[in-house]
């Protein structure tokens, strides 16, 4: 059953308190990440986590982060080995979601792993965030809160377009997003792994482990990650990217000296560019251009999420 109205939740005590008290009967809340903002559900609760599979659209056989406030936490939910262990150590609370074998009888529905022996598991650093799971203690399983194959969103304004016809209860406004694209997710298990890039880049990764990460599924096949469809986070229009001078009826998204309607980052800064990707793909698509024309940008640090974001947008549509 759908409620018509879903709630816009202040960054206060009471609008935590609110958030934490509809997470715990088993509703939905979505919420800032310093990434995008998360659809999330009680991780432990069956009915919350299929109702996030339902108001995302999303084929069930993906499987979703789960978000805890600490170390500690995620420790009850998964095995962590020494390199795991140095990763969460050097970038938690952060931009990095960890893959790690799950803990049996750690209470965690069965459709949050979507039947995988493993789990994903973050601890974000945004503060109402971190407030949030602090003040349930309890796990939140959190996909992007975007209906699949949309634009993640990152204002909680994004989330009332896309979802706030009442197929959530609420939504948690901590403002707009500093990072801007997903979190980077890794495994260590069996070696170190990028499963995908994301708005932690891999060289500090590969600088904390001593070691390059391998790239993609690997030879296990068990990944089935949305990020990983060709098409996903489509806007309407279609996308040519690398591109110096835009066609009579593009609109140009510039970054650096290449400047174009919008600019991710008139100074080349990546981290800003990362930030501001999401919202002005969807503004530029909001203008109704056929056509969202894109700078090169570099393939370095937050490029790499970036680049891969892009490539998937301009993918041909299923
Ligand atoms: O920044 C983010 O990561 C955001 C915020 C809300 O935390 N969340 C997010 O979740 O992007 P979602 O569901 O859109 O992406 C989760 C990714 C998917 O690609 C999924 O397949 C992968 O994590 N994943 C989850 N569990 C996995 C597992 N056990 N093994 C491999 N990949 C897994
Ligand atoms: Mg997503």
């Amino acid at each position: 059953m759908r409620e018509h109205q879903t709630m816009r939740l202040e960054d206060t005590d009471a609008g935590i308190a609110a958030a934490a008290a509809l997470l715990r009967e088993g509703r939905l809340v979505a919420f800032p990440t310093e990434t995008v903002y998360g659809l999330g559900g009680l991780a432990t609760d069956d009915g919350a986590v299929a109702a996030i599979y339902a108001a995302k659209g999303r084929p069930a056989f993906n499987p979703l982060i789960v978000h805890v406030a600490t170390l500690d936490a995620a420790k009850e939910l998964g095995e962590f080995d020494a390199e795991s262990l140095a990763l969460a150590g050097a970038f938690w609370p952060g931009p990095l979601t960890l893959v790690v074998p799950a803990k049996p009888g750690s209470g965690l529905s069965d459709l949050v792993t979507a039947g995988l022996s493993t789990v994903a598991l973050r601890v974000p650093a945004q503060p109402l965030a971190r407030r949030l799971l602090a003040e349930l203690g309890a796990p939140v399983a959190a996909p992007s809160a975007n209906p699949s194959g949309r634009l993640s969103p990152t204002t909680a304004d994004h989330v009332i377009d896309l979802l706030g016809d009442g197929r959530i209860a609420a939504v948690l406004d901590g403002g707009p997003c500093t990072v801007g694209v997903e979190s980077t997710i890794v495994t260590t298990y069996p070696e170190p792994r990028l499963l995908r890039p994301g708005g932690l880049p891999v060289e500090p990764i590969e600088a904390c482990l001593g070691t390059k990460l391998a790239i993609g599924p690997g030879a296990g096949g068990t990944v089935t990650a949305p990020g990983q469809l060709a098409s996903h986070y489509a806007p309407t229009a279609a996308l040519r990217l690398d591109v110096t001078k835009a066609k009579p009826g593009e609109v140009l998204l510039g970054f650096g000296p290449v400047d174009g309607t919008l600019n991710l980052s008139p100074s080349g800064d990546l981290t800003q560019a990362a930030a501001n990707l999401f919202s002005m793909l969807r503004e530029l698509d909001g203008s109704g251009a056929d056509v969202i024309a894109v700078a090169p940008i570099p393939h370095t640090g937050l490029g790499l999420a970036i680049n891969d974001r892009l490539a998937r947008a301009a993918a041909p549509r299923p």
